[in-house]
């Protein structure tokens, strides 16, 4: 069985000590930087934009998973490679074409994520799972930090964990959204690859310790 990975959020980092938080993940058991992109139209909040995800990719010496709640993505796949990114997702209730945009990340050299909302069945990935890299089944409505767990995220990581193997898919499993150290292991039991924790690391009194736990949970 394949390591099992963490990826902290940087929208819970400290954003006027941001170079002090990258490097905390650099020294950190962390696997991945996940880096949320925000609109203010697909959600209702707006992140950070290209300058501020430059900066992070100038320090960060991990793979760099560019989570895009924004709609039309098309519109910047090509800018979020230049800027470093490994890992694109979007969002399958922002995408017309899913197919084509799919290709086109790949086509820049990254890998395709796929993000659902909790409302969305995971079946509506039935005809492209083989060409996607990674699902994020958002475990919170996206938009926001430091919300609880949906608990129905157990249900459909095992839909799509059966999905995955039926189209013998190499597809990883993200869940982005309230993870802790109480629901870790229980997440990859039931089939969850990457897990992304923003208030869980950055609001801990030892942000090092409570990534070299999660770690060790989702691995044990
Ligand atoms: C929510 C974002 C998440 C968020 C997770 O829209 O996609 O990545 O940062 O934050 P926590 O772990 O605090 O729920
Ligand atoms: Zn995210």
């Amino acid at each position: 069985m394949s390591s099992k990975l963490i990826a902290p959020s940087i929208l819970a980092a400290d954003f006027a000590n941001l170079q002090r938080d990258i490097e905390m993940v650099n020294q950190s058991d962390a696997d991945w930087f996940h880096i949320d992109i925000m609109d203010g139209v697909f959600v209702p909040n707006i992140s950070f934009g290209m300058p501020v995800l430059q900066a992070i990719a100038k320090h960060a010496k991990k793979t760099i998973d560019v989570h895009l709640m924004i709609v039309d993505p098309d519109r910047y796949i090509k800018t979020f490679a230049n800027l470093g990114s490994n890992v694109l997702t979007v969002h399958y209730e922002a995408c017309t074409h899913l197919h084509r945009t799919l290709q086109a990340i790949k086509a820049e050299g990254m890998e395709a994520g796929v993000a659902l909302n909790p409302h969305t069945n995971v079946n509506v990935l039935e005809d492209t799972i083989n060409d996607i890299d990674l699902v994020c089944l958002m475990s919170v409505n996206p938009g926001f930090g430091g919300q609880s767990f949906i608990e129905n995220t157990y249900n459909k990581i095992a839909q799509l964990k059966a999905l995955i193997l039926r189209k013998n898919a190499k597809t990883r499993i993200e869940i982005d959204g309230g993870v802790t150290n109480k629901n870790a292991k229980k997440l990859v039991d039931t089939g969850a690859d990457v897990l992304v924790a923003g208030s869980y690391v950055f609001k801990s009194s030892n942000p090092l310790e409570t990534i070299s736990n999660l770690k060790k949970i989702a691995n044990a």
